[in-house]
Protein backbone atom coordinates (compact mmCIF):
# COMPACT_ATOMS: atom_id res chain seq x y z
CA UNK A 1 0.00 0.00 0.00
CA UNK A 2 1.64 3.16 -0.79
CA UNK A 3 2.25 5.73 2.24
CA UNK A 4 -0.53 8.34 2.77
CA UNK A 5 0.53 11.96 3.00
CA UNK A 6 -2.21 12.31 6.12
CA UNK A 7 -0.33 10.94 8.31
CA UNK A 8 1.82 12.48 11.07
CA UNK A 9 5.13 10.41 10.93
CA UNK A 10 6.24 12.46 13.49
CA UNK A 11 6.35 13.11 17.28
CA UNK A 12 3.02 14.57 18.73
CA UNK A 13 3.91 14.96 22.49
CA UNK A 14 0.63 15.96 23.85
CA UNK A 15 -1.45 13.60 21.71
CA UNK A 16 -1.12 10.27 24.06
CA UNK A 17 -3.28 7.65 25.02
CA UNK A 18 -6.24 9.30 23.92
CA UNK A 19 -8.49 8.74 20.66
CA UNK A 20 -11.43 6.26 20.79
CA UNK A 21 -11.15 5.77 24.15
CA UNK A 22 -11.93 9.47 24.54
CA UNK A 23 -14.26 8.86 22.41
CA UNK A 24 -15.93 5.85 24.26
CA UNK A 25 -15.14 7.68 27.74
CA UNK A 26 -16.95 11.01 26.86
CA UNK A 27 -20.30 8.87 25.62
CA UNK A 28 -20.05 6.35 28.24
CA UNK A 29 -18.82 7.23 31.73
CA UNK A 30 -18.71 10.65 33.34
CA UNK A 31 -16.24 9.37 35.83
CA UNK A 32 -12.63 10.84 35.84
CA UNK A 33 -10.37 8.10 34.75
CA UNK A 34 -7.09 9.25 33.03
CA UNK A 35 -5.38 6.51 32.20
CA UNK A 36 -6.80 4.54 29.61
CA UNK A 37 -5.20 1.30 31.47
CA UNK A 38 -8.36 2.50 34.21
CA UNK A 39 -10.58 2.99 31.36
CA UNK A 40 -11.00 -0.94 30.45
CA UNK A 41 -13.48 -2.18 33.16
CA UNK A 42 -15.77 0.72 32.51
CA UNK A 43 -15.86 -0.16 28.93
CA UNK A 44 -16.30 -3.94 29.72
CA UNK A 45 -18.87 -2.84 32.24
CA UNK A 46 -20.93 -1.16 29.26
CA UNK A 47 -20.13 -4.03 27.06
CA UNK A 48 -22.22 -5.60 29.92
CA UNK A 49 -24.72 -3.26 29.85
CA UNK A 50 -25.41 -3.52 26.26
CA UNK A 51 -25.30 -7.38 26.54
CA UNK A 52 -28.07 -7.47 29.27
CA UNK A 53 -30.15 -5.51 26.73
CA UNK A 54 -30.24 -8.55 24.60
CA UNK A 55 -27.45 -8.75 22.75
CA UNK A 56 -24.48 -11.76 22.80
CA UNK A 57 -21.45 -9.74 22.59
CA UNK A 58 -18.56 -12.36 23.03
CA UNK A 59 -20.09 -15.27 20.87
CA UNK A 60 -18.12 -17.91 20.81
CA UNK A 61 -17.97 -20.53 18.01
CA UNK A 62 -19.08 -23.63 19.88
CA UNK A 63 -22.19 -21.64 20.70
CA UNK A 64 -22.93 -20.91 17.10
CA UNK A 65 -22.28 -24.13 16.26
CA UNK A 66 -25.11 -25.86 18.58
CA UNK A 67 -27.50 -23.73 16.88
CA UNK A 68 -29.30 -24.54 13.53
CA UNK A 69 -32.06 -22.56 12.83
CA UNK A 70 -30.89 -19.50 11.24
CA UNK A 71 -32.88 -16.30 12.03
CA UNK A 72 -34.54 -15.00 9.23
CA UNK A 73 -34.81 -11.46 10.61
CA UNK A 74 -32.93 -8.34 9.38
CA UNK A 75 -30.34 -7.84 8.22
CA UNK A 76 -30.70 -8.38 4.15
CA UNK A 77 -28.63 -11.51 4.28
CA UNK A 78 -30.11 -14.44 2.52
CA UNK A 79 -28.74 -17.93 1.83
CA UNK A 80 -30.52 -18.55 -1.83
CA UNK A 81 -29.64 -15.98 -3.71
CA UNK A 82 -25.65 -16.43 -4.53
CA UNK A 83 -24.85 -15.82 -7.93
CA UNK A 84 -23.15 -19.13 -8.02
CA UNK A 85 -25.18 -21.59 -5.98
CA UNK A 86 -23.10 -24.45 -4.81
CA UNK A 87 -19.74 -22.85 -4.88
CA UNK A 88 -19.59 -21.44 -1.44
CA UNK A 89 -19.21 -22.69 1.69
CA UNK A 90 -20.99 -24.86 3.79
CA UNK A 91 -24.56 -23.71 5.31
CA UNK A 92 -22.94 -23.81 8.66
CA UNK A 93 -20.97 -21.06 7.82
CA UNK A 94 -23.43 -19.02 6.44
CA UNK A 95 -25.44 -19.71 9.66
CA UNK A 96 -22.81 -18.43 11.64
CA UNK A 97 -22.06 -15.17 9.27
CA UNK A 98 -26.06 -14.42 9.54
CA UNK A 99 -26.00 -14.45 13.38
CA UNK A 100 -22.54 -12.77 13.50
CA UNK A 101 -24.00 -9.85 10.99
CA UNK A 102 -27.38 -9.55 12.99
CA UNK A 103 -25.15 -9.06 16.17
CA UNK A 104 -22.99 -6.91 14.49
CA UNK A 105 -25.67 -4.78 13.21
CA UNK A 106 -27.43 -4.49 16.74
CA UNK A 107 -24.58 -3.70 18.52
CA UNK A 108 -23.90 -0.48 16.10
CA UNK A 109 -27.39 0.56 16.21
CA UNK A 110 -27.28 0.26 20.08
CA UNK A 111 -23.99 1.53 20.25
CA UNK A 112 -24.21 4.71 17.79
CA UNK A 113 -27.80 5.56 19.04
CA UNK A 114 -25.68 6.90 21.92
CA UNK A 115 -25.72 10.58 22.39
CA UNK A 116 -22.38 11.20 22.06
CA UNK A 117 -21.71 9.32 19.35
CA UNK A 118 -21.68 11.22 15.95
CA UNK A 119 -24.88 10.83 14.12
CA UNK A 120 -23.81 12.43 10.52
CA UNK A 121 -20.73 13.25 8.73
CA UNK A 122 -21.78 16.58 9.22
CA UNK A 123 -20.80 16.59 13.04
CA UNK A 124 -17.66 15.28 12.77
CA UNK A 125 -14.60 17.34 13.32
CA UNK A 126 -13.00 18.67 9.76
CA UNK A 127 -9.97 16.11 10.40
CA UNK A 128 -12.56 13.06 11.20
CA UNK A 129 -14.42 13.95 8.16
CA UNK A 130 -11.36 14.55 5.98
CA UNK A 131 -10.22 11.20 6.52
CA UNK A 132 -13.52 9.23 6.25
CA UNK A 133 -13.83 11.09 3.06
CA UNK A 134 -10.53 9.82 1.41
CA UNK A 135 -11.36 6.14 2.59
CA UNK A 136 -14.66 6.13 1.08
CA UNK A 137 -14.74 4.78 -2.75
CA UNK A 138 -17.45 5.89 -5.52
CA UNK A 139 -18.69 3.69 -7.86
CA UNK A 140 -21.84 5.57 -9.46
CA UNK A 141 -22.93 3.50 -12.67
CA UNK A 142 -23.74 0.48 -10.10
CA UNK A 143 -24.36 2.87 -7.32
CA UNK A 144 -22.13 1.93 -4.17
CA UNK A 145 -19.88 3.67 -1.81
CA UNK A 146 -17.11 1.52 -0.43
CA UNK A 147 -15.23 2.59 2.72
CA UNK A 148 -11.75 0.37 2.35
CA UNK A 149 -9.72 -0.55 5.09
CA UNK A 150 -6.16 -1.54 4.92
CA UNK A 151 -5.13 -4.49 5.36
CA UNK A 152 -8.79 -6.35 4.97
CA UNK A 153 -8.77 -7.01 1.42
CA UNK A 154 -8.30 -3.52 0.18
CA UNK A 155 -6.75 -4.10 -3.07
CA UNK A 156 -8.66 -7.12 -4.23
CA UNK A 157 -11.35 -4.31 -3.57
CA UNK A 158 -9.87 -1.75 -5.84
CA UNK A 159 -9.41 -4.33 -8.50
CA UNK A 160 -12.93 -4.88 -8.67
CA UNK A 161 -13.80 -1.31 -8.56
CA UNK A 162 -11.48 -0.51 -10.91
CA UNK A 163 -12.82 -3.76 -13.17
CA UNK A 164 -16.33 -1.94 -13.06
CA UNK A 165 -15.86 0.99 -14.35
CA UNK A 166 -13.51 -0.29 -17.16
CA UNK A 167 -9.93 0.53 -16.06
CA UNK A 168 -8.85 -2.52 -15.75
CA UNK A 169 -9.71 -5.44 -17.97
CA UNK A 170 -9.95 -8.49 -15.22
CA UNK A 171 -9.35 -8.59 -11.40
CA UNK A 172 -6.38 -11.34 -12.40
CA UNK A 173 -4.36 -8.87 -14.04
CA UNK A 174 -1.30 -9.06 -13.37
CA UNK A 175 -0.04 -5.62 -12.48
CA UNK A 176 0.86 -3.85 -9.31
CA UNK A 177 -2.31 -2.04 -7.49
CA UNK A 178 -2.24 1.75 -7.99
CA UNK A 179 -4.06 2.59 -5.14
CA UNK A 180 -5.08 6.27 -6.40
CA UNK A 181 -5.66 6.35 -9.96
CA UNK A 182 -9.02 5.42 -11.52
CA UNK A 183 -10.49 5.97 -8.52
CA UNK A 184 -12.90 7.73 -7.14
CA UNK A 185 -12.77 9.36 -3.87
CA UNK A 186 -15.68 10.72 -1.71
CA UNK A 187 -13.70 13.64 -1.12
CA UNK A 188 -12.92 15.03 -4.33
CA UNK A 189 -17.36 15.25 -4.40
CA UNK A 190 -19.09 18.57 -3.52
CA UNK A 191 -21.43 18.34 -0.08
CA UNK A 192 -24.39 18.31 -2.06
CA UNK A 193 -22.95 15.36 -4.01
CA UNK A 194 -22.07 13.45 -1.09
CA UNK A 195 -24.79 13.96 0.87
CA UNK A 196 -26.82 12.49 -2.23
CA UNK A 197 -24.61 9.62 -2.66
CA UNK A 198 -25.13 8.87 1.24
CA UNK A 199 -28.40 8.91 1.18
CA UNK A 200 -29.09 6.28 -1.94
CA UNK A 201 -26.20 4.34 -2.41
CA UNK A 202 -25.59 1.28 -0.98
CA UNK A 203 -22.39 1.54 1.76
CA UNK A 204 -20.54 -1.10 2.52
CA UNK A 205 -17.27 -1.95 4.35
CA UNK A 206 -14.80 -5.15 5.71
CA UNK A 207 -13.34 -5.20 9.05
CA UNK A 208 -11.03 -7.74 10.65
CA UNK A 209 -9.81 -9.09 14.12
CA UNK A 210 -7.99 -6.00 15.48
CA UNK A 211 -4.98 -7.15 16.27
CA UNK A 212 -4.53 -9.32 13.52
CA UNK A 213 -4.81 -6.36 11.66
CA UNK A 214 -2.34 -4.96 13.06
CA UNK A 215 0.31 -7.76 13.41
CA UNK A 216 -0.02 -7.99 9.62
CA UNK A 217 0.63 -3.88 8.94
CA UNK A 218 3.47 -4.19 11.07
CA UNK A 219 4.76 -7.60 9.40
CA UNK A 220 3.75 -6.10 6.50
CA UNK A 221 5.60 -2.46 6.58
CA UNK A 222 7.99 -2.91 9.20
CA UNK A 223 9.31 -6.28 7.59
CA UNK A 224 8.96 -5.77 3.95
CA UNK A 225 8.65 -1.96 2.88
CA UNK A 226 11.94 0.23 3.07
CA UNK A 227 10.14 3.39 2.69
CA UNK A 228 8.07 2.94 5.97
CA UNK A 229 11.52 1.44 7.55
CA UNK A 230 12.67 4.61 7.15
CA UNK A 231 9.81 6.91 7.79
CA UNK A 232 8.36 5.15 11.03
CA UNK A 233 11.06 2.51 12.18
CA UNK A 234 14.09 4.76 12.68
CA UNK A 235 11.46 7.10 14.41
CA UNK A 236 10.67 4.53 16.34
CA UNK A 237 13.69 2.84 17.39
CA UNK A 238 15.25 6.30 18.30
CA UNK A 239 12.49 6.81 20.46
CA UNK A 240 11.94 3.60 22.36
CA UNK A 241 15.14 1.88 22.05
CA UNK A 242 17.59 1.97 24.95
CA UNK A 243 21.19 2.66 24.45
CA UNK A 244 20.76 1.69 20.91
CA UNK A 245 23.62 2.49 18.39
CA UNK A 246 24.39 6.04 16.75
CA UNK A 247 21.93 7.67 15.12
CA UNK A 248 23.33 7.63 12.07
CA UNK A 249 23.35 4.22 11.97
CA UNK A 250 19.47 3.43 12.88
CA UNK A 251 18.16 1.66 9.80
CA UNK A 252 14.79 1.35 10.96
CA UNK A 253 14.46 -2.45 9.79
CA UNK A 254 14.36 -4.03 13.01
CA UNK A 255 11.40 -2.59 15.27
CA UNK A 256 10.38 -5.30 17.39
CA UNK A 257 6.53 -5.81 17.55
CA UNK A 258 7.17 -4.40 21.60
CA UNK A 259 8.32 -1.17 20.12
CA UNK A 260 5.99 -0.80 18.04
CA UNK A 261 3.50 -1.02 20.05
CA UNK A 262 5.05 1.26 22.56
CA UNK A 263 4.52 3.53 19.66
CA UNK A 264 0.95 2.91 18.84
CA UNK A 265 0.33 4.12 22.43
CA UNK A 266 1.91 7.52 22.19
CA UNK A 267 -0.01 7.81 18.97
CA UNK A 268 -3.05 10.15 18.51
CA UNK A 269 -5.80 8.00 16.92
CA UNK A 270 -7.16 10.33 14.75
CA UNK A 271 -3.55 10.59 13.32
CA UNK A 272 -2.36 7.18 13.19
CA UNK A 273 -1.43 6.15 9.30
CA UNK A 274 -4.10 4.53 7.55
CA UNK A 275 -2.17 1.14 7.91
CA UNK A 276 -2.72 1.00 11.83
CA UNK A 277 -5.52 3.83 12.50
CA UNK A 278 -8.21 2.10 14.10
CA UNK A 279 -11.02 1.06 11.49
CA UNK A 280 -13.50 3.14 14.01
CA UNK A 281 -11.74 6.29 12.53
CA UNK A 282 -11.32 5.30 9.08
CA UNK A 283 -14.82 4.38 8.15
CA UNK A 284 -17.03 6.13 10.88
CA UNK A 285 -19.34 3.08 11.62
CA UNK A 286 -21.39 6.03 13.29
CA UNK A 287 -21.63 8.91 11.08
CA UNK A 288 -22.75 6.43 8.14
CA UNK A 289 -25.14 3.93 8.27
CA UNK A 290 -23.54 1.15 6.46
CA UNK A 291 -25.87 -1.16 4.88
CA UNK A 292 -23.51 -4.12 5.37
CA UNK A 293 -20.18 -4.85 6.75
CA UNK A 294 -18.49 -7.84 6.03
CA UNK A 295 -15.58 -9.61 7.77
CA UNK A 296 -12.39 -10.80 6.59
CA UNK A 297 -13.08 -13.66 8.39
CA UNK A 298 -15.64 -14.45 6.20
CA UNK A 299 -14.24 -12.67 3.18
CA UNK A 300 -14.98 -15.02 0.03
CA UNK A 301 -18.63 -15.60 0.98
CA UNK A 302 -19.02 -11.79 2.30
CA UNK A 303 -17.43 -10.64 -0.96
CA UNK A 304 -19.78 -12.95 -2.98
CA UNK A 305 -23.06 -11.46 -1.30
CA UNK A 306 -21.94 -7.85 -1.82
CA UNK A 307 -21.02 -8.39 -5.62
CA UNK A 308 -24.56 -9.92 -5.64
CA UNK A 309 -26.41 -6.97 -4.14
CA UNK A 310 -24.57 -4.25 -6.38
CA UNK A 311 -25.79 -6.26 -9.08
CA UNK A 312 -21.77 -6.69 -10.75
CA UNK A 313 -21.77 -8.66 -13.89
CA UNK A 314 -21.01 -12.72 -13.45
CA UNK A 315 -17.83 -12.31 -14.81
CA UNK A 316 -16.37 -10.12 -12.06
CA UNK A 317 -15.74 -12.06 -8.98
CA UNK A 318 -13.48 -11.45 -5.95
CA UNK A 319 -9.79 -12.07 -6.44
CA UNK A 320 -8.21 -15.25 -4.92
CA UNK A 321 -5.54 -14.87 -2.48
CA UNK A 322 -2.40 -13.87 -4.15
CA UNK A 323 0.29 -16.72 -4.37
CA UNK A 324 2.42 -14.74 -1.78
CA UNK A 325 -0.34 -14.08 0.57
CA UNK A 326 1.53 -14.75 4.07
CA UNK A 327 -1.81 -14.97 6.29
CA UNK A 328 -1.36 -14.40 10.12
CA UNK A 329 -2.53 -17.24 11.60
CA UNK A 330 -3.62 -17.80 15.19
CA UNK A 331 -0.67 -19.23 16.23
CA UNK A 332 1.83 -16.41 15.18
CA UNK A 333 -0.96 -13.62 16.82
CA UNK A 334 -0.79 -15.74 20.15
CA UNK A 335 2.87 -16.05 19.60
CA UNK A 336 3.30 -11.85 19.11
CA UNK A 337 0.47 -11.12 21.92
CA UNK A 338 2.11 -13.02 24.34
CA UNK A 339 5.22 -12.10 24.43
CA UNK A 340 4.45 -8.51 24.67
CA UNK A 341 4.78 -7.13 28.09
CA UNK A 342 1.01 -7.50 30.04
CA UNK A 343 1.54 -3.79 30.73
CA UNK A 344 1.35 -2.44 26.78
CA UNK A 345 -1.05 -4.85 25.91
CA UNK A 346 -3.59 -3.61 28.48
CA UNK A 347 -2.87 -0.86 27.12
CA UNK A 348 -3.07 -1.15 24.09
CA UNK A 349 -6.65 -2.87 23.77
CA UNK A 350 -8.74 0.08 24.70
CA UNK A 351 -6.89 2.31 22.02
CA UNK A 352 -9.12 -0.41 19.76
CA UNK A 353 -11.70 -0.43 22.03
CA UNK A 354 -14.55 0.34 19.67
CA UNK A 355 -13.24 -1.96 16.66
CA UNK A 356 -13.34 -4.33 18.98
CA UNK A 357 -17.06 -3.76 20.75
CA UNK A 358 -18.72 -2.17 17.47
CA UNK A 359 -17.50 -5.26 15.33
CA UNK A 360 -17.76 -7.85 17.95
CA UNK A 361 -14.97 -9.19 18.02
CA UNK A 362 -13.76 -10.81 21.87
CA UNK A 363 -11.04 -9.97 23.37
CA UNK A 364 -7.90 -11.48 23.23
CA UNK A 365 -7.27 -13.90 25.87
CA UNK A 366 -3.55 -13.30 26.74
CA UNK A 367 -3.63 -14.56 30.97
CA UNK A 368 -1.02 -16.20 31.50
CA UNK A 369 -2.26 -19.53 31.85
CA UNK A 370 -3.41 -19.08 28.17
CA UNK A 371 0.07 -17.92 26.91
CA UNK A 372 1.47 -20.76 28.38
CA UNK A 373 0.07 -23.29 25.82
C1 LIG B 1 -28.88 -3.73 9.79
O1 LIG B 1 -30.22 -4.12 9.69
C2 LIG B 1 -31.05 -3.21 8.97
C3 LIG B 1 -32.47 -3.67 9.08
O2 LIG B 1 -32.62 -4.98 8.66
C4 LIG B 1 -30.53 -3.14 7.53
O3 LIG B 1 -31.33 -2.27 6.78
C5 LIG B 1 -29.09 -2.69 7.53
O4 LIG B 1 -28.59 -2.72 6.20
C6 LIG B 1 -28.24 -3.57 8.42
N1 LIG B 1 -26.92 -2.99 8.53
C7 LIG B 1 -25.80 -3.71 8.54
C8 LIG B 1 -24.55 -2.97 8.71
O5 LIG B 1 -25.80 -4.92 8.46
C1 LIG C 1 -8.26 -17.69 28.96
O1 LIG C 1 -7.60 -18.90 28.76
C2 LIG C 1 -7.49 -19.71 29.95
C3 LIG C 1 -6.63 -20.92 29.63
O2 LIG C 1 -6.81 -21.40 28.35
C4 LIG C 1 -8.91 -20.08 30.41
O3 LIG C 1 -8.85 -20.87 31.56
C5 LIG C 1 -9.68 -18.80 30.70
O4 LIG C 1 -11.00 -19.09 31.06
C6 LIG C 1 -9.67 -17.90 29.48
N1 LIG C 1 -10.26 -16.63 29.82
C7 LIG C 1 -11.15 -16.02 29.04
C8 LIG C 1 -11.67 -14.70 29.53
O5 LIG C 1 -11.55 -16.50 28.00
Amino acid sequence: MAPRRQDSGGKRPGAARSGSVMNFRTTVSSGSVRRSSAVLPSVLTFLVIVASGGLLLMIEKGMLNSLDTPPPRGSGRRLDSMRQPGKHSSAAVDVESQILQEIRNRTIRTMCSQKNMPHSIWSLSPLQRKTLLQHVLVNDEYHFLYCYVPKVACSNWKRVLKVLNGALESVDVNIKMDHRSDLLFLSSLKPEEIRYRLKHYFKFMFVREPMERLLSAYRNKFGEIESYQKKYGVEIIKRYRKGRAKDSSVRGDDVTFAEFVRYLLDEDVERMNEHWMPVYNLCQPCAVSYDFIGSYEHLESDAEFVLQRIGAPPYVHFPERQTWYKPVTTETLHYYLCSLPQKLLRELLPKYILDFSLFTYPLPNTTTEHCRH
